[in-house]
């Protein structure tokens, strides 16, 4: 049973291997919202090999952002759909202050508006052995060491900026990311105020 609590529209931002995706899917279980990773969502698409992951194959693969008018359209059409109502945790969305506006718009249309915005930190060298652990293991094409090093750099330049948008709105969580998955868990709960489910505990 998910339970009540009084986050329920959150995103998740912090560099590439941050772990952005791994906490997003356990807080998503936490809460019962469902976890929404831009990232996963145009994998999928290429995938699946239909026009828009034709159009994003190229970027993704060369670690450069997806244009802003696509990705704000994708997020907008999922974020419409009925299992978002009651919440979600965005993964990796928005990481440009054209996406920031946006998103708002989006919610303001929706009758809502963002709980929390979660800054997951790690330091650079874990970041980038987490990233070459997985592509020794998955294979995600965007794991090779000079992508690695532009999509840290994009991150810098175009996203790190965006907490202090967040910070002036009073919503900002700063969560350390090392340690394991569990511990970074337990921390985000405790910043949020979430209670854990009981299948994701350890202790
Ligand atoms: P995306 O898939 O979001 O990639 P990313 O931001 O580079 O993030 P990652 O998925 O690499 O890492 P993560 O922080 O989710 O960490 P994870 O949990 O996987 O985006 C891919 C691309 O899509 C972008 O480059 C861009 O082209 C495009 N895109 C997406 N969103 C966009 C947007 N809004 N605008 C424009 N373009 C966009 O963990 C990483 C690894 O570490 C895993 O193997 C995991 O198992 C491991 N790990 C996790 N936690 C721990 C831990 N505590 N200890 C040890 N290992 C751990």
């Amino acid at each position: 049973e998910p339970r009540s609590s009084p986050a329920r529209r959150i995103l998740l931002m912090g560099p590439p291997g941050v772990g952005k995706g791994t906490q997003a899917k356990r807080l998503a279980g936490s809460i019962g919202v469902p976890a929404i990773s831009t990232g996963d969502l145009f994998r999928e698409q290429v995938t699946l090999g239909t026009p828009l992951g034709l159009e994003v194959d190229a970027l993704i693969h060369a670690g450069k952002y997806v244009p802003d008018d696509i990705v704000n359209s994708v997020v907008a059409e999922r974020l419409a759909r009925p299992d978002a109502a009651g919440g979600f945790i965005l993964d990796g969305y928005p990481r440009t202050l054209e996406q920031v506006i946006q998103l708002e718009n989006t919610l303001t249309l929706l009758g809502t508006a963002l709980d929390a915005a979660l800054l997951l930190s790690v330091g650079e060298t874990q970041i980038r052995e987490r990233l070459a652990e997985r592509a020794r293991v998955e294979g995600r094409l965007d794991d090779t060491p000079e992508v690695i090093r532009i999509r840290l750099n994009t991150y810098e330049v175009q996203t790190a900026p965006l907490a202090k948008a967040f910070d002036a709105r009073g919503i900002l969580h700063r969560v350390f990311g090392e340690g394991t998955p569990d511990e970074v868990a337990g921390r985000i709960s405790r910043s949020l105020g979430v209670t854990e489910r009981a299948s994701w505990r350890v202790d």
